[in-house]
C-alpha cells in the first residue's frame, strides 16, 4: 500500500521438462539475490520439495506450505521460514501439493489462487523485493498458478540434444496467460543451464539456442559443476557451500544480469 515503496517482484521459474535445473537455479539465484542485499521469498511450488530439502528444513518443520498458502489460510497462520541464508526465507512444499490440482478444481478462482495470496494478501507474508517461485515438471494448474502470479518467467534450459523440444508450448502457455488472466506476464529470460565447455554438444546446443531465441537468451551461462550437485545434502545452496565454485559464481552473475535487465524493463518476450 501507499506507505509501502517496495515493489515486489514476482518471477516463475518454470520449465515443463524434468531435471533442467529449476530447483537449482531457483535456490542459488535466490540465495545470490539475497547476498546482493535483496530481501527473497523463495515459494517451493513442487510436490516434490526439492527446493526445501535443499535449503536444510525437514518435512516435520513444514508448517506453512505453499499448499496453505494457494487455500486461503487464516492469517496468524501465515508464515514463511527463515532458511541458513540471511534474507532468503521459504514457503515450503511438502507431498500433499500433488492433490492441491484436484482439491483447486471446484473452486472458481483456481487459476488465480497464488495471485490472490502472493499480490492481494502480500503485506501478510512480509515485504520482499523478489519472490521466486520454483515451478514443478509440469504445464498444471500449479505452474499456471505462478504463471497468472508472476510478472516473469525464467526459463532454464538445459544444454542437450532436446533442448528446444517442449520450449514453443511453454512459450505458448505463456501467451496464453497473458491474454487471459495476467497482461503484464513476459519472459524475462532464458538461461542455458549444465554446460559442459569439454563437450561439443554443449557448444553447439548453445549457439542453436542463441540463433534462435536472440536477445532472450541470458548471456551468463551456468557450468555443470558438481558443487552445484552436492550443495542441497549439505542443505545450502553453492554459494554458501562453496563461494568460489563456478556453479557459485555463475549464479552470482545471472542474479546481476537479471537485476540489470529488470531495470531496463524490455518486453523480451515479444522478439519471439
Ligand atoms: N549446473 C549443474 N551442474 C551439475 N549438476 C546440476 C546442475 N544443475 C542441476 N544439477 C543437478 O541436476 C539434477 C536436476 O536439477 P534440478 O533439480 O535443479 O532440476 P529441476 O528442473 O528442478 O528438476 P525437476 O523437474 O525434477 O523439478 C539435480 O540432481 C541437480 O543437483
Ligand atoms: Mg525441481
Amino acid at each position: 500500500m501507499s506507505e509501502d515503496p517496495v515493489q515486489t517482484h514476482v518471477l516463475a521459474i518454470a520449465n515443463q521438462k524434468g531435471g533442467v535445473g529449476k530447483t537449482t537455479t531457483a535456490i542459488n539465484l535466490g540465495a545470490a539475490l539475497a547476498a546482493s542485499g535483496f530481501r527473497v521469498l523463495l515459494v517451493d511450488l513442487d510436490p516434490q520439495g526439492n527446493a526445501s530439502t535443499g535449503l536444510g528444513i525437514p518435512v516435520s518443520n513444514r508448517t506453512f506450505t505453499s499448499y496453505d498458502l494457494l487455500f486461503d489460510p487464516e492469517p496468524a497462520a501465515v508464515k514463511p521460514m527463515d532458511t541458513s541464508v540471511p534474507d532468503l526465507q521459504l514457503v515450503p512444499a511438502t507431498a500433499d501439493l500433488s492433490s492441491a490440482d484436484v482439491d483447486m478444481a471446484p473452486d472458481p478462482r483456481r487459476l488465480h489462487k497464488m495471485k490472490d495470496f502472493l499480490v492481494d494478501r502480500a503485506r501478510e507474508i512480509g515485504v520482499h523485493d523478489y519472490v521466486l517461485i520454483d515451478c514443478p515438471p509440469s504445464l498444471n494448474l500449479l505452474t499456471i498458478n505462478a504463471l497468472v502470479a508472476a510478472d516473469s518467467v525464467l526459463v532454464p534450459l538445459q544444454c542437450e540434444f532436446f533442448a528446444l523440444e517442449g520450449l514453443t508450448q511453454l512459450i505458448r502457455t505463456v501467451q496464453s496467460v497473458r491474454g487471459a488472466s495476467n497482461p503484464r506476464l513476459r519472459i524475462q529470460g532464458i538461461v542455458l543451464t549444465m554446460y559442459d565447455r569439454r563437450n561439443n554438444l554443449s557448444g553447439q546446443v548453445a549457439a542453436d539456442v542463441r540463433e534462435n531465441l536472440g536477445a532472450l537468451v541470458y548471456e551468463t551461462v551456468i557450468p555443470r559443476n558438481v558443487r552445484l550437485s552436492e550443495a542441497p545434502s549439505h542443505a545450502v545452496p553453492a554459494i554458501v557451500y562453496d563461494r568460489t565454485s563456478s556453479g557459485a559464481i555463475a549464479y552470482q552473475k545471472l542474479a546481476a544480469e537479471l537485476l540489470a535487465r529488470l531495470r531496463k524493463e524490455r518486453p523480451l518476450v515479444e522478439q519471439v
